[in-house]
């Protein structure tokens, strides 16, 4: 099937690994299964995978253009409602037995995943469940090469500490927005440390985790003030931020 999309979301259809996780995640369904909601759905491809399992589909997307694809992509099919419109503004009048929510970037900073879930989890029926079941995230000591935070996908950092977990949630529960952790990471050589690298595990169900893939989380890189650090030294940092509101609120200082 041939996907009209924006200029975005054609690069998020070429990422075919991601497509290939939430497929299989999806496919777990047995056909015929009552009614699934796609939250942010893009260009569609979702509710595409969606639409062979559920008996009706419901796709809300607050991009205009993106909508207009989606209704285009998904015209042909009966059973798939397309709905322009910000998911925490939605009236929602049924409960589905899954909710599809791929608002997803790296620790969940940037983009709306958690405040949209608090919301709608409420309209998911009694063991009804939620595509990704949530996430993993882990931090490193770095040497990098870009003064500011981004994303980065080309490696242009040097690892100077092993990957430790400092935060893992399940997208059942209510999570707060509002989020900090203190960590202790050791230096595993003699070097310049002047940042973080987070990475973010995906956990599809409760068989597929996915690593960072180039349109699905990829390891984020946050400055820290410049230290010099020698093999073995514990560096005690604290970092906080607000899922959903963006990568400016995060703030990490040295303990
Ligand atoms: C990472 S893209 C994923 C698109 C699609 N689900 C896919 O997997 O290809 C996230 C989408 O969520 C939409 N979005 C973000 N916040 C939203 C909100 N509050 N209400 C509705 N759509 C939202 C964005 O416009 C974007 O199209």
């Amino acid at each position: 099937m041939k996907f009209k999309t924006t200029p975005y979301h054609h690069d998020l259809l070429k990422d075919t690994d991601r497509l290939a996780v939430f497929y299989e995640a999806i496919e777990q369904y047995d056909s015929n299964t009552d009614l699934a909601y796609d939250l942010g759905c893009g260009s569609g491809v979702l509710s595409y995978f969606l639409s062979s399992m559920f008996e009706e589909v419901i796709s809300i997307e607050a991009d205009f253009k993106a909508f207009k694809c989606a209704e285009e992509n998904l015209a042909s099919f009966d059973n798939v409602k397309v709905i322009n419109g910000d998911v925490l503004e939605h009236e929602f009048t049924r409960t589905a037995d899954l909710i599809v929510c791929e608002m997803l970037d790296t620790a969940l900073i940037d983009e709306e995943e958690i405040p949209v879930l608090n919301y709608a989890r409420r309209f998911l029926k009694d063991g009804g469940r939620i595509i990704p079941q949530g996430i993993i995230n882990t931090v490193e000591l770095v040497n990098m090469q870009r003064h500011h935070i981004h994303w980065d996908e080309e490696a242009e950092y040097d690892v100077l500490s092993d990957e430790v977990a400092y935060s893992q949630f399940n997208f059942s529960d209510d999570i707060d927005p509002e989020f900090s952790s203190n960590f202790t990471l050791k230096a595993n050589k003699d070097a310049l440390l002047n940042g973080l690298k987070i990475t973010t595990y995906t956990i599809l169900d409760d068989d597929i985790i996915a690593g960072p893939l180039p349109m699905l989380n990829p390891p984020l890189m946050i400055p820290l003030d410049e230290k010099r650090v020698r093999v073995n030294d514990f560096i005690h940092v604290e970092i906080k931020y607000s899922m959903g509101k963006g990568i400016e609120s995060i703030k990490t200082r040295y303990l």
